[in-house]
């Protein structure tokens, strides 16, 4: 019913508008619309204690003005298996949307350093981290297989509206993955944590030396590096991808679109330095170290590293997704209004088997909110606080407290209201009559 457009479109709004009805759910349903494509990323190696940390660009996406409706990501080998995180741990994938001037092309030394130049321009989220942190569109780690990630009707993503790309450039999209292969790792928690002494850095990746009270993080295990693996042992490299599939409908007025913020709970805001730079008062680290407790709280049985930070969010809206993002050890995450009300709550699953999706001992998906339209506000600069929350029982380092949401500045009805609206100024010449 949402393909039909023009007179019919205009007379269905008016109609809806007369008899007050708020647009239900029946109405603007997009389902048999769906469209959906599984695309592979390039492929990359991994042998024992290897790890990658790509970025590739202009990735296969869905062409065309869209509304993005989920996006879903795994690890696959050549033939298309699940591999399991006790084999490839996946840190994370990011996928991210960009602006490339034309007839430009790529060098083979492509890296994420490329969206600096002025040929490359990231299109970021709607926040609220600093430059391009946490600029990303989509991504996780290793709750991927676990982890809801569709966006109920009628909602949706909107990308490739031909009218939001700047004269002279081309919309493209990026991903970038962080694999780590733990076979035969004599730590395998200590390498998906990073903990430099394993990985035997000093330097990170751009020969800079690490501070000595750094243990561990992304500085220590970036692309090439190795971790520690068991005396003597050997095993086959081998070829992996990340499979990715998206669903999209095609973009057509009835779509609401939602905007994606990313709240980092290392986010510490400094008072502002005057730069016109998006966000420049931000100062997200993404990562941070949970200390392990002391045998008093051992005893105690109060070993909760608990971290907080209070952030405004400029332009607020209605809540339609949420979904928290921590590393193992993590026990929970919740994101506050200002009045103290919990906008979402999201919590670790830890897996218990072995197969790919129940690894035990790796959280393999993080619960997520779905609160009814309408029903969860956040109002314009209303200060939110976020609340990460580790087992401090063992010390973990290179862990995150990342918190993402999706916000409708408005709702189905109101929607319809104001596209209405237009159409009739638009249609009808009152000096007419
Ligand atoms: C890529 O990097 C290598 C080593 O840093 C350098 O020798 C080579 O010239 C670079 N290639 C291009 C096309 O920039
Ligand atoms: C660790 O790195 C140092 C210098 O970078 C090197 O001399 C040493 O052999 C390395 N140790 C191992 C076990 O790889
Ligand atoms: C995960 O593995 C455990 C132990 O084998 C099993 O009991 C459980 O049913 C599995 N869970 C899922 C979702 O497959
Ligand atoms: C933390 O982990 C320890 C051991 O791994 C466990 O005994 C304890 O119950 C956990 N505490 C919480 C709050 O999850
Ligand atoms: C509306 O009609 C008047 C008189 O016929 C005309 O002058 C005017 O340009 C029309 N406006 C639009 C927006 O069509």
């Amino acid at each position: 019913m949402c393909s039909v457009s023009g007179v019919l479109v205009f007379s269905l709004a008016i109609f809806l508008l007369l008899i007050g009805t708020p647009c239900s759910s029946s109405f603007v349903k997009t389902e048999d619309k769906i469209k959906s494509a599984v695309f592979l990323s390039p492929k990359f190696e991994l042998g024992p204690g290897s790890v990658v940390n790509r970025y590739y660009y202009d990735i296969d996406f869905p062409r065309g003005h869209i509304a993005i409706k989920d996006f879903h990501a795994e690890v696959v080998d050549e033939s298309g298996n699940p591999i399991p995180l006790h084999e490839t741990y996946l840190h994370h994938w990011v996928v991210g949307r960009y602006h490339q001037r034309k007839h430009v092309t790529h060098t083979e030394n492509d890296s994420h350093m490329m969206l600096q130049n002025s040929d490359h321009v990231l299109v970021r989220n709607s926040g609220i981290c600093q430059g391009n942190y946490l600029g990303q569109y989509f991504g996780l780690g290793s709750e991927t297989r676990g982890t809801l990630t569709d966006i109920p009707d009628p909602f949706g993503i909107e990308v490739g509206n031909p009218a939001e790309v700047p004269e002279g450039f081309d919309e493209k999209w990026m991903v970038n993955v962080h694999a780590i292969d733990t076979r035969g790792a004599e730590d395998k928690l200590g390498c998906t944590e990073c903990k430099c002494e394993l990985y035997n850095v000093t330097v990170d990746e751009y020969g800079r030396s690490v501070r000595p009270d750094y243990k561990g993080g992304m500085l220590c295990c970036y692309d090439h590096t190795r971790c520690k693996l068991k005396e003597g042992f050997e095993g086959p490299k081998r070829n992996l991808y990340l499979r990715y599939t998206v669903k999209w409908v095609d973009w057509d007025d009835f779509i609401v679109p939602v905007k994606i913020y990313i709240i980092d709970v290392t986010d510490t805001l400094k008072p502002s330095d005057d730069s016109k730079e998006l966000n420049s008062d931000h100062d997200c680290k993404v990562e941070y170290e949970v200390k392990s407790c002391s045998i008093d709280q051992k005893e105690g049985n109060g070993c909760v590293h608990v971290k907080r930070t209070s952030l405004p969010l400029q332009t607020g809206g209605y809540v339609i997704y949420g979904v928290a993002h921590q590393h193992s050890g993590g026990i929970g995450s919740t994101l506050f209004g200002q009045d103290g009300r919990v906008i979402c709550s999201s919590i670790p699953n830890y897996g218990k088997g072995s197969e790919a999706g129940n690894e035990s001992g790796y959280i393999v998906g993080m619960s997520t909110c779905y609160p009814k339209p309408g029903s969860v506000k956040i109002i314009d600069g209303e200060t939110l606080t976020l609340e990460s929350n580790y087992n401090s029982t063992k010390e973990h380092t290179g862990v995150m407290g990342l918190f993402y949401i999706l916000v409708a500045e408005q709702l189905p009805y109101q929607q319809l209201r104001l596209f209405s609206r237009s159409s009739f100024v638009a249609d009808v010449n009152f000096s007419d009559s």
